[in-house]
């Protein structure tokens, strides 16, 4: 039997080069594989959560999808489909939030950390988000999900729920397990923690070109290029990070024994990084701009993609609604 795999990604501005090492490729690798039917959605209800502005989400919401297929998530092998354009999702989420107590939710470190961060804004949906992911996954029987550790908390309200549906009502809801994808942990520019949108400085866009992606990485922070011991902490551990990953191993011990030796030029070693990255994104970039010209078949592959989805998950909201007593 091949198991299903759901992934979902909210709508939060536009991939950069930490989300296609970390998630993307792991997506593809499964989409790729024959054990599996892969699902991939992006989740605009989520966006609902947090303070959000309508235009700007209307667009971003479809430029998450554009961003999937530029990257090579392909519409025949995998569904490829907008949340919101499933109602199950959200109807889905209603019955399962029914076994779950208001003490449980609002216990949870994610919900906590969001009303820290946006104190006028401890809605209900943001108490149910855990319940619609829960919903996303169940949905589709899905005993996969791959994530990152930091959704661990929702991984286990989503088995704590299946388990309850399957206890009270008798559904045969899986145990969904956090899937760890082989994803690479993408470093800060900035040398401290990890790749992300909010930092400043940190990130290479998907998007960017030869130029930009040079001037981002102008902004590194280095040291003097020589030393007795290779730092393993900061901006030049995360530069050789770099080199690693996209001019390979011996790339990287070539400058590390430089930097024990004769010294590092690191206007040298960012100018080369650069033409590295931009090989790997030339032909993202070139996709999305031809994705970006076609918005007809876009929104074609969007909405067979929720079509395909649907038609499972009408399924399971059916038989949740008859063994709820609602059929
Ligand atoms: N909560 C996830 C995140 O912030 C996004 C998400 C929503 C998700 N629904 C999902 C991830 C279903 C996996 C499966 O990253």
């Amino acid at each position: 039997m091949k198991k299903t795999v759901l992934q979902g990604m909210r709508p939060t501005g536009r991939l950069h080069l930490g989300n296609y090492l970390g998630t993307a490729k792991g997506m593809l690798a499964l989409q790729e594989n024959p054990d599996f039917d892969t699902y991939y959605m992006v989740a605009d209800v989520h966006a609902l959560t947090t303070p959000f502005d309508p235009s700007e989400l209307s667009i971003s919401r479809k430029s998450v999808a554009i961003d999937y297929l530029s990257c090579g998530l392909d519409p025949e092998k995998s569904a490829i489909f907008i949340q919101s354009m499933v109602p199950e999702h959200a109807e889905l989420a209603f019955y399962l939030s029914s076994v779950m107590t208001i003490a449980r939710m609002q216990h949870l470190p994610t919900f906590k950390d969001k009303v820290k961060q946006y104190p006028d804004h401890a809605t209900m949906a943001l108490l149910n988000y855990p319940i619609l992911m829960a919903s996303d996954i169940l949905l589709y029987k899905a005993s996969m999900v791959p994530v990152g550790l930091d959704q661990e908390p929702h991984m286990e309200i989503a088995r704590e729920i299946a388990r309850k549906m399957n206890d009270l009502y008798g559904m045969d809801f899986p145990a969904p397990q956090r899937y760890k994808s082989k994803g690479e942990y993408v470093p800060s520019l900035m040398g401290e923690g990890k790749m992300s949108k909010s930092v400043n400085g940190s990130f290479i866009n998907l998007t960017d070109d030869f130029e930009t992606i040079k001037k981002r990485l102008g902004g590194a922070p280095t040291d003097s290029g020589k030393g007795e011991m290779v730092p393993k902490t900061g901006g030049v551990a995360n530069l050789l990070k770099f080199v690693e990953l996209f001019e390979g191993e011996e790339k990287r011990k070539e400058y590390e024994s430089m930097y024990t030796g004769s010294g590092i030029r690191y206007g040298d070693l960012k100018n080369e990084l650069a033409m590295a990255i931009d090989k790997e994104l030339a032909p993202i970039r070139e996709k999305r701009k031809e994705l970006e010209t076609r918005p007809e078949y876009v929104d074609r592959v969007i909405k067979e993609g929720a079509e395909k989805a649907r038609a499972i998950a009408s399924v399971t909201v059916a038989e949740v609604k008859q063994k709820m007593g609602l059929g």
